[in-house]
C-alpha cells in the first residue's frame, strides 16, 4: 500500500508492477498492423486537479471523490505546467530544492486525475500501461489500490484482472511532481510533471508470449546470419507459436513449434540484406499463438569493436550523431509519434547518421522510426544526478548501495523495453552521474542481458583524465570505448596519436550548438577523417527547448527565470541546432555540408572533379551533377555530368568546359542529386564555388563639374549638379543629399557586435576595455578640391572609452566625385595597452527605410563568420532586406556575409545603394539598432529602428564554442593590429 514515506526512500521503486518486457503492441488474430484490438487508448480527457500543498489521498478518498473534487479537465498525455497548473522550472546542473538526498521539498505539489473506461467482459488478462509519468504515481482502480512507481521516462505495466470490473471501470491516479528519484532525474532541461506518455489498457490471452529477444549474428563473411529468439518468459508451459519472417511482404520461411520460457528458437538467413543507418533494409518476424499475434522489425546487423574500431557488419563506422531531447514548444514533453518522425526527416536530410537518446529512454515509437529511416541509436538510461556536484562529491549516490537498486532498475527498463530494435547499437549507463560502483552494478547486468550491443559511459571517461584535466591518459575499463564531451581538438590529436589508447574514442556531446555558432566545425571533421580511432560524435544538440508564448502582443519563446522559476539557468535551454519551433539555424547548414556524403572538389581551370562518396555502405549508381561556369549570374557554359560513386570512394572526372568560352567565369556551381538518397528524397543543394572577388567598374560621369562651394568655421558646403555635400566641420560628419533628399549620411566606426552566447567570455575582456561603449574625437579634418571632379576629406579620428588611455587611430579618406560615389579609405592603428581582439571593424550606415531588396555578391544564402561558413558558397543572391539577418531567439549578433564584392540595396522606385571593394568585406544589415539587439533578451522586446542599420565590415570574430566547448581558434580571431581597408560607394 503507497504510503508517503516511498516519496523519500530510495530503496522503494515500485508496488505492484509486473517485469518489464520488449515493447510490441499484442494483435488479435484478425491482426491489422495499423489498429489492434486489444491495445485500448486511455489518452484524452481525463478529470484533474491540482494541489500546490502536499496531500495524499487515501483509499478511502478516492473511493468518495466526486465530481466537484476534480475542477478541471486536462488533456492525458501532457504536462500539467504546459496546460497552466504550476510552472515550468529550467535548472541545468543544480538542484532546484536543498541538496540533501533522499528529501525534496515537504511540500510536493501533485495532482489527482480520473478516467472512467468501458472493459470487455472476455476471458483475457487485462493489464494497464503508462509509457511515462513524471515524477512519480499510485494508481486506484475502482477504490483499490494498484500499485506505484517512479522513473518518469520508464513505462509501468500493472496486471488488473483482478481488479477490473465487466463494464465502466474508473482509474484514478496521483502524481507526484518530487520525490528522492528527482536526485537522479537531473537532466539539464525543464522540470515538467503529470502523465506525459501514453497510457492504455491491453487485452492479453492467459497463455500467452511475454517476453523475447530477437538476436541476428552473422557468419565470418557477414553473408548468412542467424536469427536468434529466446523466449524471455512465456505465460503457461508449451505454447504453440507459428513463427514467420517476411521481407517486403515475401515469406523468408515458416515454422511452427511449442516454447516455454527459456527456449530458444535459431534459424539460419542465407544473405540477407544486411541494415545500417545507410541502408535500412527491415525485415518483419511474426510471432502468432492460438489467440494472439506479435509483429517485431528485424534488422540483420552485427556490432563489435574490431582493431580498436567501432564497426557495423565489419566496416568501422563514423558517427555522424546529434544529441535528440523530446521536446515540444507548447507541449513539453509529451510528443507524438508524428511530430517525432518530422524532426527525424530533418535530421536525415543534414546527414545525420546517428542519435543519442538524451538523456533518457524516448517514446516507444521512436525507436521504430529509427529503425525504419537508418539512425543508430545510444540509448541512454533515464539517470542523471549532475546536481551531486553541489556535495563536492560526484559519486555520493553513485557510489552508494542505498541507491543501488534505482540505478539497476534504471538500466533494466531501458534494455528490456527496447532490445529488440536493430537500430540501437549503445547501451548509455545515463548522463553526468560521475563514475560510481551502481555504474558498475548497471553494466555488470547489462552485460549478461544483452551481449549484442557496446556500452557508453562517459562519466568513466572522465576519470582517464589527467589530474590536471590537461590530457586524456588511458582507456576506459568497464565501458566498451572512450566517451567525452567538448574536448579540444588538441585531446582529439593526443588521443589519435597515443598508442596506450586502444579503444575507440567518440565525442558523445560536441559542437555547442547555443545561440550563433558553434565554430569550428571543420576542424572536428577533420580530425575525424584522418584519424580512424576518432569515430566521430553527437552534436549537442538537436532543438532549442523554448517555450512559445505570447508577450506584448507578439509570439516570443521562453527559457528559465521566465516564469518566475528561482534559481534557474536562464537561457542555457536555448541551445539547439533548429529553434524551438523547428526553423533551422545557419548551423544546421554548416554541419549539414560537412556531413554530406558526397563531397566535391574542383580545379577550376582544368575543369577537374572529384567526387567523394563518404558513405560506409551506400553506393550511388547515378549521381548528377549539374554544372555551371558562371560570371555573376550570367551563365557562360552548364552541363550535367552524370557518374557511379562506389562507397568509401573517390571518383575523378572532368567537367567537359569550353575553356576559351569560360575564360571570364569567377563562379562555379554544382548541385548534386541522386535517386537513392534518403528514400527518393533528393540530396539537398550541394554547392561549391571558387572565390574569386570581383568588383563593378563603373565608368564614372565625370563631365559634371562642382558649380557651388562655401566653408565657414563650423562647415563646408559643396555643390555638384544634383548633389550637396555638407560636412561638419567640429565632428568631421557629413551628410549627401541628392535632388533635395538625404541619400547617405557619414557612416561611424564600429568595433561592437551584439554579444553571442559563445562570446561570453571573450566579451568580459572587451568590456573591460570599454569597447561595448566606444567614443569618438576628431583630431584633425582637412579637404581639397583636387580637380574639377572630386572633393577630398580628410579626417582622423581617435575610437576609445571614457577612462582608458588605449584607443585606436583612424585616418578616413573620402573622396566624393560629381556623379554621387564615394571612394572611402580607412586606416587604423592601436595604440597603448589595447585588447588582444575585438568584436569587430567596421563602419554603421544608416540606411533609409525605403531600401527594401538587399543583393549582393559574396557568402549565401544565410550568414556566414571566418570560422562557421561552409554552409554557405559564393553567388549573387537577392533577398528582402527585412530577411537578412537571423532572429536567434535569445537575440544577438546575427546576419553577416563574408567574402563580399559587392552589394546594394535598392528601392521600390528603383534607387540603389551600393557598396563595393577590391578587397572582399563582410556586410550585414538590421532593422533594430544594435545596442536593442545587445540589450534585448528575447524576440518580443526587438523594437525596430527608425532606419536600417547597414554594417560593412572590414572584419568580424569568429563565433567559437565558448557558451560550451573551445573558444575561437586562433586562426579565426580578430586580432587587433594595424589594419586598412576601402571600399567604393556609389549611388545609382
Ligand atoms: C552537457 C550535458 C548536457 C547539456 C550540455 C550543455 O554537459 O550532458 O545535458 O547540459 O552539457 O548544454
Ligand atoms: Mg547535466
Amino acid at each position: 500500500m503507497f504510503n508517503a514515506e516511498f516519496l523519500r526512500n530510495p530503496q522503494v521503486l515500485s508496488e505492484g508492477k509486473t517485469t518489464a518486457r520488449a515493447y510490441y503492441v499484442p494483435y488479435g488474430l484478425d491482426g491489422q498492423l495499423n489498429a489492434s484490438s486489444r491495445k485500448i487508448s486511455l489518452n484524452g480527457s481525463w478529470d484533474f486537479r491540482y494541489n500546490e500543498k502536499f496531500h495524499v489521498y487515501t483509499k478511502e478518498e478516492v473511493v468518495v471523490l466526486s465530481s466537484e473534487d476534480f475542477q478541471q479537465t486536462i488533456a492525458v498525455p501532457s504536462n500539467w505546467q504546459m496546460e497552466g497548473y504550476g510552472r515550468p522550472w529550467y535548472t541545468n546542473i543544480q538542484y532546484p530544492f536543498i541538496c540533501d538526498p533522499p528529501y525534496t521539498f515537504s511540500e510536493i505539489p501533485s495532482a489527482v486525475y480520473q478516467k472512467t473506461f468501458q472493459v470487455d467482459a472476455i476471458n483475457m488478462r487485462k493489464l494497464l500501461r503508462f509509457e511515462g509519468v513524471d515524477n512519480c504515481f499510485v494508481v486506484y482502480l475502482n477504490g483499490q489500490y494498484i500499485g506505484f512507481s517512479k522513473g518518469s521516462r520508464n513505462a509501468s505495466e500493472f496486471d488488473i484482472t483482478k481488479q477490473v470490473l465487466d463494464g465502466i471501470n474508473t482509474l484514478v491516479v496521483q502524481v507526484f511532481q518530487w520525490s528522492d528519484s528527482s536526485y537522479i532525474e537531473d537532466q539539464d532541461m525543464w522540470w515538467l510533471s503529470g502523465i506525459f506518455r501514453e497510457v492504455s489498457l491491453l487485452y492479453r490471452p492467459h497463455k500467452a508470449i511475454w517476453d523475447f529477444k530477437v538476436e541476428t549474428h552473422f557468419d565470418s563473411h557477414y553473408q548468412d546470419a542467424q536469427l536468434k529468439l529466446s523466449f524471455l518468459a512465456i505465460h503457461g508451459e508449451d505454447v504453440p507459436c507459428e513463427i514467420h519472417l517476411e521481407r517486403n511482404g515475401i515469406k523468408i520461411f515458416e515454422e511452427h513449434g511449442c516454447f516455454t520460457s527459456g527456449d530458444v528458437f535459431k534459424k539460419t538467413i542465407v544473405h540477407p540484406d544486411h541494415w545500417t543507418a545507410e541502408t535500412p533494409n527491415l525485415y518483419r518476424l511474426t510471432i502468432k499463438t492460438a489467440e494472439e499475434v506479435i509483429y517485431q522489425s528485424v534488422g540483420f546487423r552485427e556490432i563489435e569493436v574490431i582493431n580498436g574500431e567501432i564497426c557495423v557488419n565489419g566496416t568501422p563506422i563514423l558517427l555522424k550523431g546529434i544529441n535528440h531531447h523530446e521536446f515540444h514548444t507548447e507541449k513539453g514533453r509529451a510528443v507524438t509519434p508524428e511530430f517525432l518522425e518530422t524532426e527525424i526527416r530533418m535530421i536525415k536530410e543534414a546527414h545525420f547518421n546517428a542519435i543519442r537518446a538524451a538523456h533518457y529512454p524516448h517514446i516507444p515509437e521512436f525507436y521504430q522510426l529509427c529503425d525504419t529511416y537508418g539512425l543508430y541509436v545510444m540509448d541512454e538510461a533515464d539517470l542523471e544526478c549532475h546536481g551531486m556536484l553541489q556535495a563536492k562529491n560526484k559519486n555520493h549516490i553513485s557510489d552508494s548501495k542505498e541507491w543501488q537498486q534505482a540505478y539497476l532498475d534504471r538500466m533494466e527498463q531501458m534494455v528490456s523495453r527496447n532490445k529488440n530494435h536493430c537500430s540501437i547499437l549503445f547501451w548509455s549507463v545515463g548522463n553526468e552521474s560521475g563514475n560510481g560502483l551502481n555504474h558498475q552494478a548497471m553494466i555488470r547486468w547489462c552485460r549478461q542481458a544483452d551481449q549484442t550491443r557496446l556500452i557508453h559511459h562517459e562519466g568513466e571517461s572522465r576519470d582517464c583524465l589527467s589530474a590536471d584535466a590537461s590530457s586524456y591518459e588511458k582507456d576506459v575499463v568497464y565501458a566498451d570505448f572512450n566517451s567525452r564531451m567538448y574536448a579540444p581538438l588538441d585531446e582529439l590529436i593526443d588521443v589519435a596519436t597515443n598508442r596506450e589508447i586502444k579503444k575507440p574514442y567518440i565525442l558523445c556531446e560536441y559542437g555547442h550548438a547555443m545561440g550563433n555558432g558553434p565554430g569550428s566545425l571543420k576542424e572536428y571533421w577533420e580530425l575525424f577523417e584522418k584519424y580512424p580511432k576518432l569515430q566521430g560524435g553527437f552534436l549537442w544538440e538537436w532543438k532549442d527547448q523554448g517555450i512559445k508564448a505570447e508577450r506584448d502582443g507578439r509570439e516570443t519563446y521562453l527559457y528559465g527565470g521566465d516564469f518566475g522559476d528561482q534559481p534557474n539557468d536562464y537561457n542555457f535551454v536555448l541551445d539547439g541546432l533548429v529553434q524551438s519551433d523547428l526553423t533551422p539555424s545557419p548551423s544546421y547548414f554548416d554541419i549539414q555540408r560537412w556531413q554530406a556524403p558526397l563531397q566535391l572538389a574542383l580545379d577550376f581551370t582544368t575543369g577537374e572533379i572529384k567526387v567523394t562518396n563518404t558513405n560506409r555502405f551506400l553506393s550511388y549508381q547515378k549521381v548528377s551533377i549539374e554544372w555551371a561556369y558562371k560570371v555573376m549570374e550570367t551563365v557562360l557554359e552548364k552541363g550535367t555530368l552524370v557518374l557511379s560513386v562506389p562507397a568509401n570512394e573517390t571518383v575523378v572526372s572532368r567537367v567537359p568546359f569550353d575553356r576559351a568560352a569560360c575564360q571570364k567565369a569567377n563562379l562555379f556551381k554544382a548541385t548534386i542529386t541522386d535517386d537513392a538518397l534518403n528514400k527518393g528524397d533528393s540530396l539537398p543543394l550541394f554547392v561549391q564555388s571558387v572565390e574569386r572577388p570581383l568588383a563593378v567598374v563603373s565608368e564614372a560621369d565625370h563631365s559634371l563639374p562642382f558649380d557651388y562651394f562655401e566653408e565657414n568655421d563650423e562647415r563646408i558646403l559643396v555643390n555638384f549638379g544634383a548633389y550637396t555635400l555638407r560636412v561638419n566641420r567640429i565632428n568631421g560628419q557629413w551628410a549627401l543629399n541628392h535632388a533635395g533628399k538625404l541619400l547617405v549620411k557619414s557612416p561611424k566606426s564600429v568595433f561592437w557586435r551584439p554579444v553571442t552566447d559563445n562570446d561570453f567570455v571573450s566579451a568580459k575582456s572587451w568590456r573591460k576595455f570599454g569597447v561595448d561603449r566606444m567614443q569618438t574625437n576628431l583630431v584633425a579634418i582637412e579637404w581639397f578640391l583636387e580637380s574639377s571632379n572630386h572633393f577630398k576629406l580628410l579626417i582622423e579620428e581617435k575610437h576609445g572609452s571614457a577612462g582608458n588611455f588605449w584607443h585606436i587611430h583612424e585616418k578616413k579618406e573620402m573622396v566624393f566625385y560629381s556623379d554621387g560615389r564615394i571612394e572611402y579609405r580607412v586606416s587604423g592603428l592601436p595604440k597603448h595597452q589595447y585588447p588582444e581582439t575585438l568584436p569587430r571593424i567596421g563602419l554603421a550606415w544608416a540606411l533609409s527605410k525605403e531600401f527594401v531588396r538587399t543583393r549582393w555578391l559574396g557568402k549565401g544564402p544565410i550568414e556566414s563568420y571566418p570560422d562557421a561558413e561552409n554552409g554557405t558558397y559564393v553567388d549573387v543572391f537577392e533577398q528582402a532586406s527585412d530577411k537578412m539577418s537571423f532572429l536567434y531567439h535569445f537575440p544577438q549578433e546575427s546576419g553577416n556575409h563574408m567574402q563580399t564584392s559587392w552589394v546594394e540595396v535598392s528601392a521600390q522606385n528603383q534607387s540603389k545603394l551600393r557598396w563595393t571593394s577590391h578587397l572582399p568585406f563582410h556586410f550585414s544589415q538590421h532593422q533594430q539598432a544594435l545596442a536593442t539587439i545587445d540589450t534585448a533578451q528575447h524576440i518580443h522586446e526587438l523594437n525596430d529602428s527608425e532606419c536600417i542599420w547597414f554594417y560593412t565590415d572590414h572584419k568580424q570574430h569568429g563565433v567559437g564554442s565558448r557558451s560550451c566547448g573551445p573558444d575561437v581558434l586562433d586562426d579565426y580571431q580578430l586580432k587587433l593590429e594595424e589594419y586598412k581597408y576601402e571600399m567604393t560607394f556609389f549611388f545609382e
